[in-house]
């Protein structure tokens, strides 16, 4: 199988805070690939230098065999030190997507005023080779079409990425949602919305950053299925962070741990629930807090 996304021994640093440390994983063409870990290991750090939002500090990162991110300790333009006219230049996050990896945020990012059809059809835009401002065009005036030959063509294209909206609105199951404003959804459909968003741009590799946070466990349920529909039905590699541990289990192919910045266990679903450093990472903690409960429960009855 094809290698979709490679990294190789990548560390982001923060001062004196390494939120990254010499991980290195390769996702396979049509894997679901889970990246999980306590709060604060790293997994969205790890999302935002994939996509170019943090430069590394060491390692690489490969996509189809190209390389699209490098760490570069002199910055941008040189090259062992010496700044280079032509040295390689890190990509911005547009040009990220443009590669075909898009993504959802942990902290959903809609336009919230507008539509639920705007949403998905903005997004189309994006991924067609036209602007915003020439599909607002009227085009069946006959001398607007006399003026502008092109703008037939444009009108043509416009009813496209219309069909293509509709068709995405109704595979997340928001079709019925299309004329509400984005801010006025309740919270699980606005993290579909913006998988709706992410698939416009005819992504290769899609990242879903906590789908499921604030979906209770029937939703997360219909989530797994819908998210293994996606895979299959656009061909897509998977790469997912979340905290329900079922999804998690039941979706993916492969599971990477991050603790504190490093990696724990990598592996099946299987190997990794019964990899005695992960039961400790996350049950040790459970634990604990079962302990704590427990002790502030005692507490509660004995004031009583
Ligand atoms: N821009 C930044 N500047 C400084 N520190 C940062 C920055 N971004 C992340 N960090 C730190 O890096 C560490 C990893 O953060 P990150 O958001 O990647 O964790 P996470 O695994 O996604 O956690 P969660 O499950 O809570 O979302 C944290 O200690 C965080 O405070
Ligand atoms: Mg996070």
């Amino acid at each position: 199988m094809t290698d979709v996304l490679k990294l190789e021994q990548v560390t982001k640093r923060f001062g004196g805070l390494t939120a990254v440390g010499d991980v290195t994983f390769t996702i396979k063409e049509g894997e679901i690939f889970g990246l999980i870990g306590p709060n604060g290991a790293g997994k969205t750090t790890i999302f935002n230098l994939i996509t170019a939002v943090y430069t590394l500090t060491e390692g690489k990162i490969s996509f189809y065999g190209e390389q699209i991110a490098e760490a570069d300790p002199y910055g941008p333009g040189f090259v062992n030190g010496i700044k280079r006219r032509f040295a390689w230049k890190p990509l911005k996050p547009f040009q990220i997507a443009e590669k075909g990896i898009t993504r959802t945020f942990q902290n959903i990012r809609l336009f919230k005023k507008l539509t639920t059809f705007e949403n998905v059809l903005t997004a189309c835009h994006r991924s067609a080779n036209y602007s915003l401002f020439e599909s607002i065009l009227p085009r069946r005036i006959p001398i607007i079409n006399y003026v502008l030959p092109w703008s037939k063509t444009l009108w043509r294209e416009e009813t496209e990425l219309r069909k293509k909206t509709e068709e995405l609105l109704k595979l997340m199951g928001l079709w019925d949602y299309r004329d509400m404003v984005a801010a006025n959804l309740p919270y699980g459909l606005q993290r579909k919305l913006e998988i709706a968003r992410a698939l416009a741009l005819d992504p290769k590799l899609l990242l879903l950053d906590e789908p499921a946070a604030g979906m209770n466990p029937e939703e997360t349920l219909a989530l797994m299925d819908l998210i293994r529909r996606i895979r299959d039905d656009f061909g897509l590699t998977v790469l997912i962070i979340e905290h329900h541990m079922d999804l998690i289990m039941g979706l993916c192919d492969k599971i990477f741990v991050l603790n504190f910045g490093k990696a724990l266990a990598e592996g099946t679903p299987a190997q990794v629930q019964n990899n005695p450093k992960v039961v400790e990472a996350y049950l040790g903690s459970a634990e604990e807090e079962a302990k704590d409960g427990e002790e502030a429960g005692e507490g509660d009855a004995a004031d009583a």
